[in-house]
């Protein structure tokens, strides 16, 4: 077990990964906004399954008896870690496709001309769903938009879109872009007060903040384990009444009730172990029980190193000609992603050369497309803090970048 008020050096031993080098460098992991790298509790966990408990689900023997068991109690872990009901909590693929899945499954309940909101400051995978659907049904989309300066979402400008035709107002909780965290609450009151549903893309949010679905009162809500130590999978929360009730796309013979209903086909049930053994490893970080209340504790910790790590970055970055960094400052609410640009680099240049000193960042839009083409940017650069970022990688990354923009 690993406490976090020990050394991020403990944390780190977790993690085979940060034992790479490169070009004689020692890799600096700062690509977590694109996915994290991944603790042996979780890799275990994902090769105890596949080694020994692996079957299909609900037959009359041991091991598919086990797969089972390791399935509910995933639903257990996530019910913690979300603030739900575990029969409230769905797993699939990835985020993109279980959000695709659901918007099929709203748009056979919902009229033409009825209407969906979006934003211009999140990402595609809760812009395009929505888009496509409407594009089918004849439905509206209406897009809130963001201030580029301060890369805050206008609440006002949403709030005057909405109608009495709004049937749901689909909201990231933060931009994986520029780090921003949105005022969730009001938009999820907006939503409730004029009797629309409200659907989260949690994906850059529940690696910072924990998500706490019944304070929210939030509908539906979305995270993807990938992003919070976990292998590649998606969960979907939704409330247990809408999704007992949801007209969804499945096979005759599949199980009926919630929230198996929304599941298609075989899932990967070696990703779900793994992703219940992410949230254990974050619990885990702080040895108190119930899971819950460890979860409190270690997001309060990781919150504070990594308000402190993105100071030191954001201050360091500003102060080097031809950088220009964009969204929220570290005083704001926002999540230890800070992006930025040197002038005379593509952001893919600018990429490549910080990973010649080992110092591995995503380049691009990040599928934040909107995000990137309002600033008027060719593309972006994304550190990322992750729980086992160092103060000493920030300060590498901070004298690779003034050398490589001289
Ligand atoms: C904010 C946000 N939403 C949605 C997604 C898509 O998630 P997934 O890859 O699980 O479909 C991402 C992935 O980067 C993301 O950052």
């Amino acid at each position: 077990m690993y406490n976090i008020t020990a050394k991020t050096e403990a944390i780190r031993q977790a993690f085979p990964a940060l034992q790479r080098a490169h070009n004689g460098y020692p890799v600096a992991y700062f690509d977590g906004p694109g996915g994290t790298q991944v603790p042996t509790m979780v890799t275990d966990a994902i090769v105890d399954y596949l080694l020994h408990h692996n079957a299909n689900t609900h037959w009359a023997y041991p091991s598919s008896a086990e797969t089972d068991a390791i399935l509910d109690n995933a639903r257990l872990v996530f019910a913690d870690f979300l603030n739900c009901r575990p029969t409230e909590v769905v797993f699939g693929q990835n985020m993109t496709t279980l959000t695709f899945h659901l918007a099929r499954s709203l748009g056979r309940q919902w009229q033409q001309g009825d209407e969906i909101i979006v934003t211009d400051l999140d990402h595609h995978a809760n812009i395009d769903p929505w888009r496509d659907l409407a594009n089918e049904h004849g439905f509206v989309i209406r897009s809130a938009r963001f201030d580029t300066r301060t890369g805050q979402l206008n609440l006002d400008h949403l709030e005057h879109l909405v109608s009495k035709r709004t049937r749901l107002i689909a909201i990231g909780g933060a931009s994986n872009a520029l780090g921003t965290i949105n005022d969730l609450q009001t938009v999820i009151n907006l939503a409730s007060r004029s009797n629309a549903l409200s659907f989260v893309d949690a994906v850059h949010y529940a690696p910072h903040v924990l998500c706490d679905t019944k304070a929210l009162e939030c509908d539906f809500l979305t995270c993807s384990p990938y992003k919070f130590y976990g292998p590649h999978a998606g969960v979907l929360y939704g409330r247990k009444t809408l999704l007992q009730n949801l007209n969804v796309p499945r096979l005759a013979p599949a199980g009926s009730t919630a929230p198996e209903r929304l599941e298609t086909g075989t899932l990967s049930h070696e990703a779900i172990a793994g992703s219940a053994g992410a949230v254990n490893f974050l619990a885990s970080l702080t040895p108190i029980e119930p899971r819950r209340a460890a979860l409190k504790a270690t997001y309060q910790k990781l919150h504070e190193r990594g308000q402190h790590l993105t100071t030191r970055l954001w201050e360091g970055l500003h102060s080097i000609p031809d950088v220009m960094c964009y969204g929220p400052p570290p005083s704001d609410a926002r999540t230890p992603t800070v992006s930025f640009t040197i002038r005379g680099l593509t952001s893919e240049e600018a990429c490549r050369k910080l990973s010649d000193y080992g110092l591995f960042l995503s380049h691009g839009d990040f599928y934040a497309s909107t995000v990137v083409s309002r600033l008027g940017v060719e593309g972006l650069i994304r550190a990322g803090v992750a729980c086992y970022t160092t103060e000493e990688e920030i300060d590498r990354l901070l004298i690779a970048v003034r050398q490589i923009s001289k």
